[in-house]
């Protein structure tokens, strides 16, 4: 059967050659913050002057920022495919390198929303957030990020997309975290599944996908050929 529909599940490893820091890399730290610390809600109660500071901080690197060759290939596949890009990442990079269908399941940096109600949207650009901004419900802003210890509430309809895939791509995830992880589960049987990673994700059994153990940049021109090679089968 050929190939229609690709999906690509996404996570910081894609961001990491534009110079973003990917989560787990570096001891659990991110840029010497600790993930739980700053990207939970426990985190936000305790001390949300912190990880405002943290998302600022986040948003000025991302906007500084520019897409990779990953980003610009996963693009140009819409050329060819019907793709929908589920990533993890809060940065835009997967929507400047040319990807017109992003669903991002932790939320975004360009976007804030009131500290109890997440139905309001609030686009920020690359603004900060400062302690005292409110949203139009008074309460105090934050950033518009689904963080440790919330719902992610697009899981269904990304768990939808995934059933469909006639493709999978998994890029720069470690896996690790719930509930995107699952979501690999969801994909059809027999159909062919990529993973682009220079490690090997621990906790994931690989015996029906084809694991490209390089960098994101380097992994798609691999990609490219299979692709090539699936189209003239
Ligand atoms: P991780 O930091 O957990 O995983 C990054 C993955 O990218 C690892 O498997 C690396 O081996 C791989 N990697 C590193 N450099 C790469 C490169 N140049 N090319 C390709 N792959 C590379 O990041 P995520 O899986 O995205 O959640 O983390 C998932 C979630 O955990 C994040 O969305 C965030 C975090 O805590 C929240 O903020 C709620």
């Amino acid at each position: 059967m050929p190939v229609k529909d690709i999906v690509v599940l996404s996570g910081a490893g894609v961001s990491s050659e534009s110079g973003l820091a990917t989560f787990r890399d570096s001891g659990g730290l991110w840029e010497g913050y600790n993930v739980h610390e700053v990207a939970s809600i426990d985190g936000w109660n305790k001390d949300p002057e912190k990880v405002l500071a943290f998302y600022n901080l986040r948003r000025k690197q991302a906007s500084q920022a520019g897409p990779n060759a990953a980003h610009y290939f996963i693009g140009r596949l819409e050329k060819d495919y019907e793709v929908t890009v589920i990533t993890q990442n809060v940065d835009d990079l997967h929507e400047r390198g040319g990807s017109s269908n992003v669903i991002h399941l932790h939320g975004e940096l360009s976007k804030a929303r009131g500290e109890f109600d997440d139905s309001h949207i609030i686009e920020i650009g690359t603004n900060d957030i400062n302690p005292g901004d409110k949203a139009p419900d008074g309460s105090q802003l934050r950033p518009a990020i689904v963080w440790f210890g919330e719902m992610v509430p697009l899981i269904e309809i990304a768990a939808q997309i995934v059933a469909q895939a006639d493709l999978l791509i998994v890029i720069g995830t470690s896996l690790v975290v719930y509930p995107a992880a699952s979501l690999v589960n969801y994909a059809k049987k027999g159909i062919p599944k990529f993973i682009i990673d220079p490690s090997t994700p621990e906790l994931f059994s690989y015996a029906d996908w084809i694991h490209i153990k390089q960098s994101a940049c380097a992994g798609v021109e691999e990609l490219e050929q299979h692709l090539i090679h699936l189209r003239n089968e």
